[in-house]
């Protein structure tokens, strides 16, 4: 091979290598250019037979032609590399400043939300919102509410005794229970309060009930009090219609019937006409002058109404759901629809 030749072949030859786009076109590239049967490889095999004034020449320039091209190789095969790990990198890289998805986002459960609602009804026309413990003593729950130690609702049948830490010998009012009503924060808040009060009381209560669709041994209530100079039934009746037009619509209408609670006198049932139906919503009545003196208030000074609803039933009668257990059950396919 005369030199201008070799010149032309290594020339060709660092073109192909350059073009190879990734590595096994190198190394097909290699192997053509440089492989045993590349004809620079040949020729370097005839060096031998050539004459031997022209051998040291060609020699000489065959060895630096393939030390050349095998360093275009390596230099060729570092760049294809680092390429195709930046291409791996690219692949993984992370644009922190993208928006991801978004995770599900929560709501306060519906007891909690009608509460509120409630409360809010209330706190419009000027009532405090206020709570009160769930372990409570039977002072409380019962005897200051004018319900004798011989009612029905005092017994281990209906009522959840606690056992006090101290193990102190406790009997009558100085029992402790866990509430079954949110009343005891009546007698609790007057103690506390000179009249006038406006108050409601959230809260969840306690009986020895078994679960069923209408029925919770854990429930919510929320207790009404307003005790003033000169409060009249009628001031009753026009409250709760207020409260059922705010909260069922406009069109509510309610009707209030003769009942019987030991703390209240007279006592009445507020039904309100909803869906074709009249239901029953609450409770309410004249608070009896024996809650007036236990609290320490003067029952020729002051009259008043009180009133109490269950929550779970405010929520059923008003979204139309049919069983309580729905409400505990965390499942949220039923707890999503109330948004
Ligand atoms: N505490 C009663 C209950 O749990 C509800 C109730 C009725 C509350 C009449 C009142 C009231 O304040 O006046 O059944």
């Amino acid at each position: 091979m005369d030199l201008e030749r070799l010149t032309g072949v290594v020339g060709d030859a660092r073109t192909r290598i350059a073009a190879a786009s990734d590595l096994a076109e190198l190394a097909t590239a290699e192997s053509e250019t440089l492989g045993r049967r590349s004809e620079i490889a040949v020729a370097r095999r005839g060096i031998g037979r050539l004459a031997p004034d022209r051998r040291r020449e060609v020699g000489r320039a065959i060895n630096e032609a393939v030390g050349a091209l095998t360093a275009a190789v390596e230099d060729r095969r570092s760049a294809l590399q680092a390429e195709a790990e930046n291409a791996l990198l690219e692949q993984d890289r992370v644009d922190l400043t993208l928006p991801y998805g978004r995770p599900a986002r929560g709501t306060h459960h519906l007891l909690t939300r009608t509460m509120e609602d409630v409360c809010d009804v209330f706190r419009a026309i000027g009532y405090e919102v206020a709570e009160g413990p769930e372990l409570e003593l039977a002072w409380y729950n019962f005897d200051a509410l004018n319900t004798p130690p011989t009612h029905p609702s005092r017994f281990e049948s209906d009522t959840m005794y606690v056992e006090a830490f101290d193990d102190r010998k406790r009997s009558g009012p100085d029992e402790l229970l866990l509430r079954t009503q949110t009343s005891p924060m009546q007698a609790r808040f007057m103690e506390k309060n000179p009249p006038p009060v406006y108050v409601v009381v959230p809260g969840r209560v306690f009986r020895t009930d078994t679960w069923d669709a209408t029925h919770s041994p854990v429930f919510h209530q929320i207790e009404g009090l307003a005790v003033d100079s000169d409060i009249t039934f009628g001031d009753l009746k026009g409250t709760l219609a207020h409260f059922a037009r705010e909260f069922f619509g406009v069109s509510a209408r309610t009707r209030f019937v003769p009942h019987f609670f030991p703390f209240t006198e007279p006592s009445a049932e507020m039904l309100v006409w909803f869906n074709g139906e009249w239901l029953e919503m609450l409770g309410c009545g004249m608070v009896d002058p024996n809650v007036f003196e236990a609290v320490g208030y003067d029952p020729d000074e002051v009259t008043g109404f009180a009133f109490g609803m269950g929550v779970e039933r405010l929520a059923m009668v008003r979204h139309g759901i049919t069983d309580i257990r729905h409400f505990y059950d965390s499942d949220l396919r039923v707890l999503g629809q109330f948004r």
